[in-house]
């Protein structure tokens, strides 16, 4: 399954991106997870520290995958991909390395051009850890143009709600033919239930809703990977999440 995990800024894309690869890979999946922030750190979040993820190379930009462009997939995941500890191959296709280097549309259409080809000789699901905002489904032919499913993360705020609204939209026009609503730092009834109305009021689903949890806090301000000894709640929710990853699949067939 290619995978983009999508939302408003700071609303849990890359903790929920880092949870589903990791819980992918529990299942015995090959996993390609991709960090295309400009300031990205999902590394952290599959158990790198800070050096490791900074040494992750960077996809050049403007690199074209498939036997008709540049590289093929399987010389681009041996020169660009890095094993984690949690089992998760990652690779880096976006980073801002240097002060005013200008836009990242190159970036966008690498990643465009990756999720178009057949990843399934090297992976069995591919997840994009997208830039905040929705940019990246209008930029560069949409980036996210080729993904079988959108994970559209919201924290209960009518903000991210409508960030999550404006995506299905595009969504639509690009043709992508799924997406799945994800309720994220969710800490009581009382705000399960404002998501809940907000979710109606602007017509985004809300198929999974994942507790605000104290261990990924704690996992965030170490800066230490969010594996298995995060909450069980947390992971029976992920597992609910992949399952309907993988429904979506089933359903298109
Ligand atoms: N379920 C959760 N429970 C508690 N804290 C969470 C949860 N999900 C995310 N957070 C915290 O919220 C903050 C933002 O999370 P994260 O970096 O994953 O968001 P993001 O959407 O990727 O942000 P950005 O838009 O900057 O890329 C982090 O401090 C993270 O630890
Ligand atoms: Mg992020």
């Amino acid at each position: 399954m290619k995978v983009g995990v999508v939302g408003k800024g700071g609303v849990g894309k890359t903790t929920v991106s880092a949870l589903l690869a990791r819980a992918f890979a529990v299942r015995g999946r090959r996993v390609l997870a991709v960090d295309t922030d400009s300031n990205p750190n999902l590394g952290l979040s599959l158990g790198l520290d800070a050096d490791q993820t900074d040494a992750i190379p960077t996809v050049p930009r403007s690199v074209i995958v498939g036997v008709r462009g540049d590289v093929t997939i399987e010389e681009l995941m041996a020169d660009y991909a890095v094993m984690t500890p949690e089992g998760v191959a990652l690779m880096s296709a976006l980073r801002v390395s240097e002060a005013g280097a200008g836009c990242t549309c190159g970036g966008h259409a690498t990643v465009r051009s990756l999720l178009g080809e057949a990843l399934d000789t090297e992976t069995d699901d591919t997840i994009i850890d997208m830039e905040a905002g929705i940019e990246h489904l209008s930029r560069s032919g949409g980036t996210l143009a080729y993904a079988d499913v959108l994970v559209l993360v919201m924290e209960p705020s009518r903000k991210a709600v409508i960030t999550a609204e404006r995506t299905i939209a595009l969504a639509r026009e690009l043709g992508i033919g799924a997406w799945i609503g994800v309720g994220n730092k969710v800490a009581d009834a009382e705000q399960r239930t404002i998501l809940e109305a907000l979710c109606a009021e602007h017509g985004v689903p809300l198929d999974i809703v994942l507790p605000n949890s104290a261990d990924v806090t704690s996992a965030d301000r170490l800066g230490s990977p969010l594996g298995r000894d995060v909450a069980h709640d947390v992971w029976a929710t992920l597992d609910d999440l992949v399952d309907r990853v993988l429904g979506v699949a089933v359903a298109e067939r």
